[in-house]
């Protein structure tokens, strides 16, 4: 017997026995009839086939913007579903959508359907607004032909409109109902989604998984046809969990936490305040919200941003296996080109580092060919702890300049000890450039990747210590 999915699909319950890695994109499309949810570059680049997906969390339901091209179907069960077709309210256009008519902001309007889903679920998403969040809700969609300046004026609008139809309603859903923009079946998807969960979902079919699939923002690029043919567990009912949560003076992350999940932890922004915005050099928002951290680690990418940042805060890969535990830390985890210290059905289950030190800094840095939605060039993490302007410790990593994800173990024992001042950190990226064997490809040549980790761990430091060290012009 297949196991069921059962869902909310706009206004509908939706049960399924369907194979639970078929993308959520085609089963819309092709089993539903919703064809208001595009495809388009199917890589998770052009936005055109973004959907909401609403979780519910005690009384309230958490939405959140997804490329339905990577997202597995088998996700959706208990879940809330918002196409485009979900937003129409009779014949009323709504907020968003009559302010891209009156602006001007849509011409073939192919894309449309995901500009308007995603700048809907800034809405829904967040209390508070302001013009350029929510113009920036918008970063995973492309427009080619009608231009962004109209889509722009039109999120601004959408913002200015809904702000001032804000009422003082205790009720977010209920105020942004009366206000227009969402069609009033949104106040009954709690009660909804609370009976679904009395739906049980029968797991009796135990048979060997081919692909494990977290967020799969690079395995559905990669593999979305084979997924079709073959046995998959999907994470999220694996018991792998999401959380990230503090013990023992450590902080830990379930490999299901995405890198949004990341991003709003108030655990780690409480000690990394910058890390948020540096992370949107990460993918767009629909990406980050389902790329997953065991995701980013077991993909073994050698350009991977958020593997950067774990190894600079030198931390340790928990694995599990038929109930049996291990751990291993990430610096050791990687043997060669996407060649891991992992077995067979053996799983990331969560990623662990000790809480930073007071006098603790983090920075990471990261150039691609274009700032934003690009695979980096080289990027590189620091973690610093310091003593004064002395280094008491120091884990420093390096993307895009070997096959793995690189710790520069000879660079940060280096750097351990010293004073910050010019001239060691001089001596650090003559040490750090030993350490790297970079290859020309299609991201530069292997002589201008040595030259950007040079530069780049110059800007960790003039970022992070502009009072302490003054770079000499001449280099
Ligand atoms: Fe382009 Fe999904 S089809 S992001
Ligand atoms: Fe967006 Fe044409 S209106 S691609």
């Amino acid at each position: 017997m297949k196991n069921q999915i059962t869902f909310v699909c706009n206004r509908e319950v939706v049960k399924t026995t369907i194979h639970p890695g078929l993308s959520l994109l085609d089963f819309l499309r092709n089993n539903l009839l919703l064809t208001g949810t595009k495809e388009g570059c199917r890589e998770g680049d052009c936005g055109a086939c973004t959907v909401l997906i609403g979780e519910l969390l005690g009384d309230k339901v958490n939405y959140q913007s997804v490329n339905s091209c990577l997202s597995p179907i088998g996700d959706a069960a208990a879940k809330h579903i918002v196409t485009i077709e979900g937003l129409n309210n009779g014949s009323d256009l709504s907020v968003v959508q009559n302010a891209f008519v009156e602006e001007g902001a849509s011409q073939c309007g192919f894309c449309t359907p995901g500009f308007i889903v995603s700048l809907t679920g800034y809405f829904l998403i967040n209390e508070k607004f302001d013009f350029d969040d929510a113009v920036n809700s918008m970063d995973g969609n492309i427009c080619r032909c009608t231009g962004h300046s109209s889509i722009i004026r039109a999120g601004r609008k959408s913002a200015e409109i809904i702000s001032s139809k804000m009422s003082n309603h205790s009720n977010h859903i209920s105020a942004l109902i009366n206000s227009g923009l969402i069609p009033s079946y949104f106040a009954e998807i709690p009660t909804k989604l609370k009976e679904l969960k009395q739906v049980q979902i029968d797991d009796s079919e135990k048979v060997s998984p081919s692909y494990f699939i977290s967020g799969g923002t690079d395995l559905y690029v990669q593999k979305w046809e084979d997924i079709l043919n073959k046995n998959v567990k999907l994470l999220s009912s694996d018991g792998i969990s999401s959380n990230i949560r503090e013990e023992d003076g450590k902080y830990i992350i379930g490999a299901n936490a995405t890198v949004s999940d990341f991003i709003n932890s108030q655990l780690i922004s409480n000690v990394f305040p910058f890390i948020g915005e540096q992370l949107k050099l990460f993918g767009s928002l629909p990406i980050r919200n389902r790329a997953s951290i065991g995701g980013n680690i077991v993909n073994a990418s050698p350009i991977a941003d958020m593997t950067s940042i774990l190894l600079a805060l030198d931390s340790t890969v928990h694995l599990k296996k038929n109930g049996q535990q291990s751990e291993i830390k990430l610096k050791n985890f990687y043997k060669g080109y996407k060649d891991l210290e992992l077995s067979d059905g053996e799983l990331v289950a969560e990623v662990s580092f000790d809480i930073p030190a007071q006098n603790s800094y983090l920075n990471f840095e990261k150039v691609s060919q274009r700032t934003f939605l690009d695979i980096a060039s080289a990027n590189t993490s620091i973690y610093i702890e310091l003593n004064d302007s002395i280094i008491k410790s120091c884990n420093i990593s390096a993307g895009g300049v070997a096959p793995i994800p690189l710790y520069l173990r000879k660079t940060s024992e280096f750097l351990t000890g010293k004073e910050i001042n010019y001239s060691n950190i001089s001596e650090a990226t003559i040490i750090a450039r030993s350490e790297i064997e970079p290859i020309s490809d299609a991201r530069g040549s292997a002589e201008y990747k040595s030259l950007l980790l040079r530069q780049l761990i110059y800007a960790h430091f003039v970022i992070l210590f502009p009072q302490l060290i003054s770079i000499n012009e001449s280099e």
